[in-house]
């Protein structure tokens, strides 16, 4: 597959198997292996992770998606290349395995900005790991979900069903499990698998909407804030108690645009905003 990056200053990097653009703090990859259904080979979870690792620290992105060319989002492993490809190669096998598990979960999952799998068509097995990683997820109605390991003789490994008892819940996770039912955009929303879902002609539209909604909104408190709900889900209450405390006054020293700062002032003094019902307007920090 021919390699395609539109062309930035930050983009310096080209890649095999995905595409990224910048438009305006937001940037997009999209998975690009659209004849093989953007199927995971050992080569993209290479890629992925590389990308991931640029793009944290990347001062041109502040918001990202994750989404696929052609048809699908990813249809899964790739059956032929991750699966069959390195069963007879131990090392090849290992190292596929930890970048596979370490873009989708630990880089993407601990992103220091928001990410949002943009859902477009086909999404199977392992890619549901990457849609529960990413801190939000919209849908095309007509998308097609589908925990589709049971169909071909395995069970949802990775992290998938561990990832998907808690997104859609114990009955939701154990339905789509064991069956292998597929669901679509719409379905996807009603279990919870995803926030949100549009027409497939309003996908984008409505992604970049919200994207740019969430850019006038303070990087670190969003930051720690889904750092904080991420974390609070498997403590108890005294500890939630303790981490969300240390967690609030870190932020007030992390936080190079003095947020807090900014936003009582406006209300409290200023009074051109009222924090119930929007942001207060950001002053970047230089
Ligand atoms: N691994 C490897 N190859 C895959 C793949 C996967 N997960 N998903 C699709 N492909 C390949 C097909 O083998 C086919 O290759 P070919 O052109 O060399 O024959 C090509 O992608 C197109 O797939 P095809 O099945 O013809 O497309 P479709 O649009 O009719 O159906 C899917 C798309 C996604 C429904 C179907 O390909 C599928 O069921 N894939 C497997 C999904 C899955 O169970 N993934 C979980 C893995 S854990």
């Amino acid at each position: 597959m021919a390699t395609k990056i539109k062309a930035t200053k930050a983009t310096a990097k080209q890649y095999e198997t995905i595409l990224i653009d910048k438009d305006k703090g937001i940037t997009t990859i999209t998975f690009n292996r659209p004849d093989q259904r953007n199927a995971m080979s050992p080569q993209l979870h290479m890629d992925m992770a590389d990308a991931l690792d640029d793009l944290a620290v990347d001062p041109q992105t502040e918001v990202l998606i994750i989404t696929g060319s052609g048809k699908a989002f990813s249809a899964g492993q790739d059956i032929k290349l991750y699966f069959r490809g390195t069963q007879d190669d131990p090392a090849a096998r290992h190292k596929a395995r930890n970048a596979s598990n370490e873009w989708r979960w630990q880089k993407l999952s601990r992103f220091p900005k928001p990410t949002i799998a943009m859902v477009n068509g086909f999404c199977f097995g392992g890619a549901f790991t990457q849609v529960c990683a990413c801190d939000f997820a919209f849908a095309a109605n007509e998308a097609t979900f589908g925990l589709s390991e049971v169909n071909w003789g395995i069970l949802p490994g990775g992290i998938v069903a561990w990832n998907v008892v808690q997104v859609m819940g114990y009955r939701n996770a154990m339905y789509y499990s064991v069956t292998g039912e597929p669901f679509d955009g719409k379905r996807a929303v009603e279990i919870g698998m995803v926030n949100k879902s549009f027409p497939k002609a309003k996908l984008r539209t409505e992604t970049v909407k919200f994207a740019r909604m969430l850019q006038e909104k303070s990087p670190a408190a969003m930051r720690y804030t889904k750092e904080a709900v991420r974390a609070v889900r498997f403590m108890n209450e005294p500890q939630a108690a303790d981490y969300l405390n240390a967690k609030s006054d870190a932020l007030k020293y992390v936080d190079k645009e003095k947020s807090r700062e900014q936003g009582m002032k406006q209300f409290l003094d200023d009074k051109t905003y009222r924090p119930g019902l929007g942001h207060f307007k950001r002053q970047k920090a230089k």
